[in-house]
Parts: structure tokens; C-alpha cells; sequence
């Protein structure tokens, strides 16, 4: 069987009150259309196809390459925009599964057991309900005195009687592709001016076809985002659903309310994370680390055995045993090598600092590469910027900068040298050297017991 999903997406979000159409909100870091094509992506064989209208291309620009694209215009409801795929899909897949761009919340597993309802029993359509005291909104679902759905009246025209019926359309189907496209012509228009999916139930019925109907355990996964509000309850329950699972895998969490990890990042075990910390992007926490509190760590690499306190960190990395903090910041490009010790009020950018070198107390290092065992006195500024451009910084292996060291770049200090506290060093230092005052100048060479 060739299975394709579509997504609709072309609806304007009026609710949300945005500039930004609604489905490239983000929710847990990423947009929320996102959601719904990665579930489609891992149950189906071909291509999504995407139906776009308000933001088309805003939509497509995120997605690219990877979906196909459908144009909506004008949007007359759910069953003419699945009718707009036709002349891309018919006749080369059999099944389609069709979801909404806005509920993000709906899981891979639940969509899957619709799909094989779908397989294995063939109806001309197999359907999603849930079950909510919640029903605003929602298409209300019809049974016969057998148990079989045989309608779903939107709420706009539902009856009394029908507006008290708790069993809801998720708005998740699975069609018999030729079934479909046979019957989408026939839904007829309704009094708001649009052509609804949810007819196709009526219509399934009265051809004397099966419709199934799957009712969804857990009716959080079938939250559809119209505005902000919907937005927050969405992030407070991925938030749960992410922090769960890496609790189950390992991680301590001292309180997961506050703590905020985005779905691509990956921690590992026995990682001790703190209250109000983010974990952002593509970021990888290592074994045995203690993060936070009050900590942003964004598309960063984090080594074993680490400790990062109070700090934000963004597109660096940190390799075993280094520890940061608190208020320290590190900024794009920043390598902090095994054992580096980072204090308070620090900042390094595009920066390698070597093995075991120490910063503890508020510098920075711009555009610079350190040997091992470097010791940054407090307060040492690489100038590495003339209003111009940027220059490069070396500190050789081994090297002592004194307390309050300007380090007028380019320079380079050679190894085993050291700086006086408030040397401004406008040459470079040979190796072995001490330099004193402003601008520095060499005394002596340095002897081991400096
Ligand atoms: C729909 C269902 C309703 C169900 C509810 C669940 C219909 C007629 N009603 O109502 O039974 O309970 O979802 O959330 O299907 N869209 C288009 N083109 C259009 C219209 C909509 O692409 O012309 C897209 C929207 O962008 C959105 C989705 O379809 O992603 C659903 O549309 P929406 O208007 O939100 O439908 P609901 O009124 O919520
Ligand atoms: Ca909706």
C-alpha cells in the first residue's frame, strides 16, 4: 500500500492576533507545522504534501525541499483544501492521511494505530475522536443506536441535543485515496460558504461504505493551537512530555516546572539540571553534570563531568570537566578544552582556551587561541577590536597574564611568559619573557619559580 499524508495549513490563524502565520509559531523551539510533518514523515513512505495559502511563502521557506506544496486560494474549508492535492496525488498512492497543521501534541504512535485500523479494515475512511467535557469548537460526533459514527455535525450547526454530545472530531483521518477523490466533488457547500471534510462521513454512510472511528486515549494530543493561550498549555505539556522522558532516562531534574529543554537536545545520564534552565537548539549536555540554576545553554556541545552555574552559553563548546560560572558568558566559536576553569563575569568569544588554563574573575577573551595550563589574571581584556576590524590573539602554554592586562591585538605572547598587573602590551612577548607597564615592556626573562 502507498500511504502519503497531507497536512492543511493554509488557514490564517485570525485568533492568534499575529503577524507571523500561525503555524511557524514556535512551541517547544521549533514551529509548530514542524510537528505535524515529522509524524507524517515517519509513518508514510512518499513525499508530505503540504496545503498552503496564508503565508505560503513564509511556510515553504522553512520547510523547503522535503514537502510538496499546494496552493489554496481561496480557502473554502477543510474538504477543498484536500481536494486541491488531487491532481498531484491521484493514482499514485492508495491510502491518505490527512492532519492539521495546528495540533502539535498528536503522537506518531496514535497516528499509527489509525493508519493500521485504516490497513487492516479497509473502510473508505477511519477517523479520530476524543472524548472532552471541552467541546468549543469542535465538530461533535454522530452515532447510530449500533454504535457507528455516521455524521459529524460541525458546531456551527449543531442542534441543542447535538451541542451536548462529548464525543468530538479530532480532525485526524485516513482515506481510501480513490474513495476520496470520487467523493470530495460531492460535498455539498455549507450555509458559511465552505466545503467541509467532515462531510465525507455523511457521504461514506450513505454509499453504504465503513467509516472507523479510533477514540484517542488521551485528549491532551488532540489540542489544536488557535491562540496564545492554546500556545502556553501546548509548551507546559511538551515540557512534561520531554523532561519525562529524560528523567526516565537518567537525568535529575530538580524541579520541572522550570526547567525548558528543547526536543533536539540530548543529556546524558546522571546530569544533575537545576531550576529556570534552558536547554536550546542542538545542544548536548554529557555525563555527569550539574547545570544551573538560572542558566541558557543554547547549540552547544557540553562534555562529561561539567558544571555550568548561572550562566548563558551559546554555540560553544566545552569539553570534559570544565566548569563555568556563575555569570560567566560564553559566545559563539568559544572552546573551552578539557579541565578549564571559567569564574565569575568572564566572556569568550570565537575563542580556544587550552587544557587545565584558568579565568576566574571577570575578562575577556576575543578571537584568541591559548595553549594549556594558561592563567588569566582578573580583569585581562584581549583589545581585539580597533573599530575596524578584529584581530587575533595567541597566549602560549603555560603563560601567567597579570591582573588587568590589556592585550592590544594582533598579538601574540609566547609560551612561559608573564604580564605585570596593568601592563598594556602592545608587542609581542617571546617566550620565557616578563613584561611590565604601559606599554609593556620586557625585564627579565621569567624563571620557573614565577
Ligand atoms: C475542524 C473540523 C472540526 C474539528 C476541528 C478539530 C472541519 C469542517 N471541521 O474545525 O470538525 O472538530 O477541526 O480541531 O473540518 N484549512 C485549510 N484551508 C481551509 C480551511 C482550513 O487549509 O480552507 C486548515 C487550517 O489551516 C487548519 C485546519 O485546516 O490547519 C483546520 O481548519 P480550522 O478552520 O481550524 O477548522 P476547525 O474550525 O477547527
Ligand atoms: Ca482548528
Amino acid at each position: 500500500m502507498r500511504v502519503t499524508g497531507i497536512i492543511l495549513a493554509a488557514g490564517q490563524g485570525t485568533r492568534m492576533r499575529s503577524d507571523l502565520p500561525k503555524v511557524l509559531h514556535p512551541l517547544g523551539g521549533c514551529p509548530l507545522i514542524e510537528y505535524s510533518v515529522s509524524n507524517i514523515r515517519k509513518i508514510t513512505d512518499y513525499k508530505p504534501v503540504v496545503i498552503v495559502g496564508h503565508g505560503a511563502q513564509e511556510v515553504k521557506n522553512l520547510l523547503g525541499e522535503g514537502v510538496d506544496y499546494v496552493f489554496q486560494e481561496p480557502q473554502l474549508g477543510t474538504g477543498h483544501a484536500v481536494q486541491q492535492a488531487e491532481n498531484l496525488l491521484k493514482g499514485d498512492v492508495d491510502i491518505i492521511v490527512v492532519v492539521t497543521a495546528d495540533m502539535p501534541l498528536l503522537t506518531e504512535k496514535t497516528l499509527k494505530r489509525l493508519l493500521d485500523i485504516q490497513l487492516e479494515k479497509n473502510p473508505a475512511l477511519a477517523l479520530l475522536t476524543t472524548l472532552s467535557e471541552d467541546s468549543y469548537g469542535f465538530g461533535r460526533i454522530l452515532r447510530d443506536p449500533g454504535g457507528k459514527v455516521y455524521e459529524i455535525v460541525e458546531e456551527a450547526h449543531a442542534t441543542e441535543e447535538q451541542l451536548k454530545i462529548k464525543e468530538l472530531n479530532a480532525s485526524v483521518y485516513c482515506f481510501d485515496a480513490n474513495w476520496l477523490w470520487e467523493a470530495l466533488p460531492r460535498i455539498p457547500i455549507s450555509a458559511k460558504g465552505e466545503y467541509y471534510l467532515t462531510d465525507l462521513v455523511g457521504i461514506a454512510v450513505k454509499d453504504g461504505l465503513a467509516v472507523e472511528a479510533f477514540v484517542i486515549e488521551d485528549n491532551q494530543e488532540t489540542l489544536g493551537i488557535n491562540t496564545r493561550a492554546h500556545l502556553a498549555e501546548a509548551e507546559a505539556i511538551i515540557r512534561k512530555r520531554i523532561n519525562m522522558e529524560w528523567m526516565l532516562a537518567g537525568v535529575t531534574i530538580l524541579d520541572p516546572v522550570t526547567t525548558y529543554i528543547e526536543r533536539d537536545v540530548i543529556i546524558g545520564q546522571d546530569t544533575v539540571i537545576y531550576p529556570n534552565t534552558f536547554l536550546r537548539g542542538n545542544t548536548q549536555v554529557g555525563a555527569g553534570c550539574v547545570i544551573g540554576p538560572n542558566t541558557i545553554i543554547q547549540d552547544t556541545r557540553i562534555g562529561d563531568q561539567c558544571q555550568v552555574l548561572s550562566s548563558t552559553v551559546e554555540m560553544a563548546i566545552l569539553e570534559n570537566n570544565v566548569d563555568v560560572g556563575p555569570y560567566a558568558h560564553l559566545r559563539k566559536g568559544a572552546h573551552l578544552a578539557k579541565g578549564v576553569h571559567m569564574g565569575n563575569f568572564g566572556e569568550v568569544k570565537n575563542s580556544y582556551i587550552g587544557p587545565g588554563s584558568k579565568m576566574g574573575h571577570f575578562s575577556y577573551i576575543g578571537d584568541a587561541t591559548l595553549g594549556s595550563g594558561v592563567n588569566i589574571g582578573a580583569g585581562t581584556i584581549t583589545c581585539n577590536f580597533d573599530g575596524e576590524s578584529k584581530h587575533p590573539t595567541e597566549i602560549g602554554e603555560g603563560s601567567f597574564i597579570g591582573s588587568d592586562t590589556m592585550l592590544v591585538a594582533p598579538i601574540k605572547i609566547g609560551a612561559h611568559s608573564r604580564t605585570g598587573a596593568g601592563s598594556v602590551v602592545t608587542k609581542d612577548v617571546p617566550a620565557n619573557t616578563v613584561v611590565v607597564g604601559v606599554p609593556a615592556r620586557g625585564i627579565r626573562k621569567a624563571s620557573t619559580s614565577d
